[in-house]
C-alpha cells in the first residue's frame, strides 16, 4: 500500500501531466473509503510492455532445459565452449587499477579526460585534423545506447522538427531511442532481400528524397542486423548525397574492430567523412570490442567545422546528461584509458580482438560448409559475404519459430543469428535447423 493510500490522501502529482490526471480520476476507486484499504492499484491501467525483441530472447533461452539449446539472439561474444569471455587485457588493466587505489569521486559530467581523448583518437586517428584543431565535442556516456540517447535528445532540443532517417532494417533499439527522445524517424532502403546485399540505389534515392538537413543514422561498420556494409566507393557516393542535401550524418559505431579485426579499417567511414569536410555526430560503444557490456562505456561526439561550436555543443550535451544521469561511471572508462594508454596492453587488446573476430569468421565458414553439405542446391554464399557478429538469413517469423520451438535455437524474429554465440562444434546442428526451417516452413 502506498503512503498516500494508507493515509487516505490523494497522491501528489504534477498538474501538467496527462498520466497524472488519469491517476487522480482513478484514486477514489482504488481506495476503500471506510476501511482506508487499497483494493486495486492506482496503476491498474498500466499495460504490460512487450518483451524486448533482443534481450527477451535471452530470458526465454534461460528457461529452456534442452541440452541442444543455442542462444544466438543477443550480440555478445562467447568462447568455443559458449561461455562469456572477459578479455585478459581487461583483467590486467583492472589489476593495475586496484594497485593504484584510486578514489570513487564523481567524474566531471563530460567524463574521464584520458578516456575521452583515447576514444576520439581510436575513432579518428590521433593525427586527425578534427582532433588537432579542437573541433570534436566528446561526452563520455552510457555505452552505445546512452550515447545515442544523448545524441537524440540533442537533436530534439537543438534541431526541432528534424527527421532522423534510419536504415531498414536496423538494430531493434534505434526506433525506441529516437521516438522516446521525441525525434520523428523514418526509414531509408538498405537491404535487398533478393541479393541478400545492399540496396545501394534504393538507399541513395531515399536519402536524396529526404528533406534537406535531415539526420541520417549510419552504422559505422558491421551493420546490425544485416552484416552488409557499403564499400569504400559506395561510402564516397553516400557522402556526395549527404553533402549535397546538407544532411547531418549520425554514425553508430558499436563494432569497431569486430568487422575486420582492425580498429583502423573499421573506422574508415568516419575518418573519410572528416577528410571530406563533413560535420557529423557519432555514438561509440566498448561493449563488444572490449567486452565491457555491463560496464556501460561509450561516448557521444560531434565532429564540427570549428572549435567554438564544439565547445558550445559539449556544454549543451553536458546539460542534457546532467538531467538524465548526471555523471558517467568511472570503472570502465579507467579500463579503456589503461589499455589504450599502454603500448603493451594496446597491442594485447588488438591481439584479442583479432582472436574474437577470427573465431567468428571461423564459425561463419563452418556454418557455410555445413549448409552446403546438407543442401548443395541452395545458394548459401550470403553467409560468407556478411561481416561482423551476425548473419541475416532472411528467415520468416514462422521459420524463426521453428528454429526455436523444434531446434531450441534462440534468435530474433527478423531472422538474425548471432554467430558470436556459435561454436564450431555446433555449426552442423545449426545448419540442420536452418535447412529444416527454410525447406519445410
Ligand atoms: C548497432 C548497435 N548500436 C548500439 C548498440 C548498443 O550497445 P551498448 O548500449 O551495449 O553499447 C548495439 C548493441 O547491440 C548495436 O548493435
Amino acid at each position: 500500500m502506498s503512503l498516500a493510500a494508507a493515509k487516505g490522501t490523494r497522491p501528489q502529482q504534477a498538474a501538467c501531466c496527462g498520466a497524472a490526471r488519469r491517476w487522480r480520476r482513478r484514486a477514489p476507486v482504488a481506495v476503500h473509503a471506510a476501511a482506508q484499504v487499497q483494493t486495486a492499484s492506482r496503476l491498474d491501467a498500466v499495460e504490460q510492455a512487450p518483451p524486448d525483441p533482443i534481450l527477451g530472447v535471452s530470458e526465454a533461452f534461460k528457461k529452456d532445459t534442452s541440452p541442444d539449446k543455442l542462444n544466438l539472439g543477443v550480440g555478445a561474444y562467447r568462447t568455443e565452449e559458449l561461455q562469456p569471455y572477459v578479455l585478459k587485457v581487461v583483467r590486467k588493466a583492472e589489476e593495475r587499477m586496484l594497485a593504484k587505489d584510486e578514489n570513487k569521486e564523481y567524474l566531471p559530467i563530460e567524463g574521464l579526460a584520458s578516456f575521452r581523448q583515447a576514444t576520439v583518437e581510436l575513432l579518428l586517428g590521433a593525427d586527425s585534423p578534427a582532433i588537432q584543431e579542437g573541433r570534436v565535442a566528446v561526452l563520455q556516456s552510457l555505452s552505445g545506447t546512452g550515447s545515442l540517447r544523448v545524441g537524440a535528445e540533442f537533436i530534439a532540443k537543438f534541431m526541432p522538427g528534424t527527421v532522423a532517417y534510419i536504415s531498414r532494417p536496423t538494430w531493434g533499439n534505434h526506433k525506441n531511442i529516437f521516438a522516446d527522445a521525441g525525434v520523428e524517424w523514418r526509414e531509408y532502403s538498405y537491404f535487398d532481400p533478393e541479393s541478400i546485399g545492399l540496396d545501394f540505389e534504393g538507399m541513395l534515392a531515399d536519402l536524396q528524397a529526404a528533406p534537406d538537413g535531415s539526420v541520417v543514422l549510419l552504422h559505422g561498420c558491421a551493420h546490425n542486423p544485416t552484416g552488409v556494409d557499403p564499400t569504400k566507393e559506395q561510402w564516397a557516393r553516400i557522402a556526395d548525397v549527404l553533402q549535397a542535401k546538407g544532411h547531418l550524418p549520425f554514425f553508430d559505431v558499436a563494432y569497431q574492430g569486430f568487422a575486420t579485426g582492425s580498429l583502423e579499417e573499421d573506422a574508415f567511414a568516419p575518418r573519410y567523412f572528416v577528410e571530406r569536410g563533413l560535420e557529423f555526430a557519432v555514438a561509440q560503444s566498448y561493449s563488444k570490442n572490449l567486452g565491457l557490456y555491463a560496464e556501460r562505456v561509450g561516448a557521444m561526439s560531434f565532429v564540427l567545422s570549428e572549435a567554438g561550436a564544439a565547445q558550445r555543443v559539449l556544454s549543451q550535451m553536458k546539460r542534457i546528461a546532467r538531467a538524465i544521469y548526471s555523471n558517467p561511471p568511472v570503472h570502465g572508462a579507467r579500463i579503456v584509458a589503461e589499455v589504450v594508454g599502454s603500448e603493451e596492453m594496446f597491442g594485447e587488446w588488438k591481439g584479442e580482438m583479432e582472436m574474437m573476430a577470427g573465431r567468428i569468421k571461423g564459425v561463419r565458414q563452418d556454418l557455410y560448409d555445413a549448409l552446403v553439405e546438407i543442401n548443395p542446391d541452395k545458394d548459401w554464399s550470403f553467409v560468407l559475404k556478411q561481416i561482423g557478429m551476425f548473419t541475416f538469413t532472411g528467415m520468416t517469423p514462422q521459420q524463426c519459430d521453428n528454429m526455436t520451438n523444434k531446434w531450441h535455437v534462440y534468435m530474433t524474429k527478423d531472422g538474425r543469428l548471432s554467430l558470436a554465440g556459435l561454436s564450431s562444434a555446433k555449426a552442423a546442428y545449426l545448419a540442420r535447423a536452418i535447412d529444416d526451417s527454410v525447406r519445410n516452413y
